[in-house]
């Protein structure tokens, strides 16, 4: 494994192949809970679900225990207004409600980090909307990503995609990331901004895109169990995250269960998976 000047951990094949096994899993999970989000489940047993398919899957959570104070959760799953990082806990998910899981798992010392907004029952139309237009924008983030080219192409596509949709807020204090052997490493990937900017894209890097977009406000307030993120102004919100690579061939979306084929095939864009 080689290190760029700045610092970016550039994975060798073998080593991208170990993180496939990462994402499949943490995108397997994610496919599980999405089945098993209904109307008077509890977010703290989504969690269970989560640790333990992780587990018996030979994975390990790569929230739990993670930062200070230690995230006590395997998933991190956010309801409505809250946006990111919400503790699992005895609330029960009710009709109409939306919830982001955003789910990591590490396989043999290898990352994957995804996340997914799924609707409880009936949600109201400008929040399938919402929805909508944040995986759309992470799907034009990775398909703006290229070899040679720069981390702030994709954050420009990301911006782009969302404003082209409507009047939205696009978080900017939390970012995506690199990953690999750590869940977080440089570098950051913004939701906004000029292109052109940033590292050079190339080949072995790795990076966790994740678009968090609001119905109102960009501005967040953290709760007093200092991890879940809130929208200042109680608006709802979606979060979806991949974790992808860009090959020869083009990218290839470690988390999704198809690599990426189906989407990117749709979008114009060669699937760079093996
Ligand atoms: N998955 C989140 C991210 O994308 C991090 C979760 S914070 C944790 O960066 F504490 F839950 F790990
Ligand atoms: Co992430």
């Amino acid at each position: 494994m080689g290190l760029l000047d700045r610092g970016l951990e550039i994975k060798s094949p073998d080593q991208i192949d170990l993180m496939r096994r990462a994402g499949l899993l943490v995108g397997e999970t994610l496919e599980l809970l999405r089945e098993a989000t209904k109307p008077g489940v509890t977010t703290g047993e989504l969690d269970a679900l989560a640790e333990d398919h992780i587990r018996s899957h030979g994975g390990v959570p790569s929230f739990l225990g993670y930062g200070y104070p230690p995230f006590p959760g395997t998933i991190c799953a956010s309801v409505n207004d809250e946006v990111v990082h919400g503790i699992p806990g005895p609330r029960e998910l009710v009709d109409g409600d939306v919830i982001s899981i955003d789910c990591g798992a590490i396989v043999e010392g290898w990352h994957g980090d995804a996340a997914i907004t799924v609707e409880v029952g009936d949600v109201p139309d400008a929040v399938r909307r919402l929805m909508q237009v944040t995986e759309d924008a992470l799907w034009a983030g990775i398909t703006a990503a290229r070899l040679g080219g720069r981390v702030t192409d994709i954050s420009h596509a990301v911006e782009s995609s969302v404003r082209g949709q409507g009047d939205y807020g696009i978080l900017e204090e939390y970012v995506g990331h690199g990953i690999g052997s750590a869940m977080h490493m440089p570098p950051n990937v913004p939701n906004v901004g000029r292109p052109g900017r940033g590292p050079r894209l190339v080949r072995g890097l790795a990076l966790a895109v994740e678009p968090m977009v609001t119905l109102g406000t960009k501005e967040t307030e953290v709760l007093d169990d200092d991890w879940t993120v809130v929208t200042a102004d109680g608006s709802r919100s979606a979060h979806f995250e991949h974790t992808f690579t860009l090959t020869r061939d083009g990218p290839w979306v470690l988390t999704a269960l198809d690599g990426g084929r189906a989407r990117l095939e749709q979008l114009g864009v060669p699937f760079g998976g093996r």
